[in-house]
């Protein structure tokens, strides 16, 4: 597996932990500002996915779990892993969905095998004191081992570059969506798309493999 910078993942996993300490199992848990933005995001990332058959799937940052509600509100028949690097993440899913079918938390930076596909909700945003450069590299190293375990395709977002330059926060990374449009294209597949129409600051990139 790529080597996935530890420093960086500690500070992470840190920072979130202390997020669902304070909030518990909620939006504000895993650091969002409300449901409707967390669900609005599920449905971009899903947009990978072909709904009419089922499929497995790797939540990249899985929170309490949040997204594994929706695909099941949405009636998608899944196999679902769902990963965190922050300890009291996987506690709380562990609890809310002890015993379930086809359903495992892990306590990792990688799901470790191949899946029909990889997603990834919020894992790009808070980079801390970390320059561009430095995030960006974490970055193509999260894709690349996303890339690696997905049979048919990957999705992620990041905060958008083409934030209001008033509203935007030094400790957070705002990604160029067209930069990483091209990257996409030409480090994985020809077949991407940006979806960059809905109403949050941020853009998702839907990957899919041919
Ligand atoms: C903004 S929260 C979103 C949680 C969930 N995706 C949701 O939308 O409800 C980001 C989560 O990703 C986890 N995380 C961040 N970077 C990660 C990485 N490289 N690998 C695995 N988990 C990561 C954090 O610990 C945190 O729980």
């Amino acid at each position: 597996m790529v080597g996935i910078n530890n420093d960086i993942l500690t500070d992470v996993a840190s920072y979130y932990a202390r997020r669902i300490e304070e909030h518990g199992q909620t939006p504000a848990g895993v650091d969002w500002n409300s449901q409707a933005g967390q669900i609005m995001r599920f449905d971009q990332l899903l947009k990978v996915v072909d709904p009419l058959q089922p499929y497995s799937i790797a939540d990249i940052g899985c929170g309490y779990g949040a997204l594994l509600d929706h695909i099941r509100q949405l009636g998608q028949t899944v196999r679902y892993t769902g990963i965190d690097i922050a300890a009291p993440m996987i506690e709380e899913a562990n609890k809310r969905f002890a015993g379930a079918e086809d359903v495992t938390f892990k306590l990792d930076k990688s799901p470790g095998e191949v899946f029909d596909y990889c997603v990834a909700s919020g894992i790009f945003n808070v980079r801390f004191s970390l320059t561009d450069q430095e995030w960006l590299a974490y970055l193509i190293e999260t894709l690349d081992m996303m890339y690696a375990n997905s049979l048919r395709g990957f999705s992620f977002n990041c905060l958008t570059s083409y934030s209001d330059a008033d509203r935007m926060r030094k400790d957070l990374y705002y990604a160029d969506p067209l930069h990483l449009f091209d990257l996409c294209k030409r480090r994985y597949s020809r077949q991407v798309a940006i979806l960059h129409d809905y109403e949050l600051y941020e853009f998702t990139m839907i990957v899919r493999k041919t």
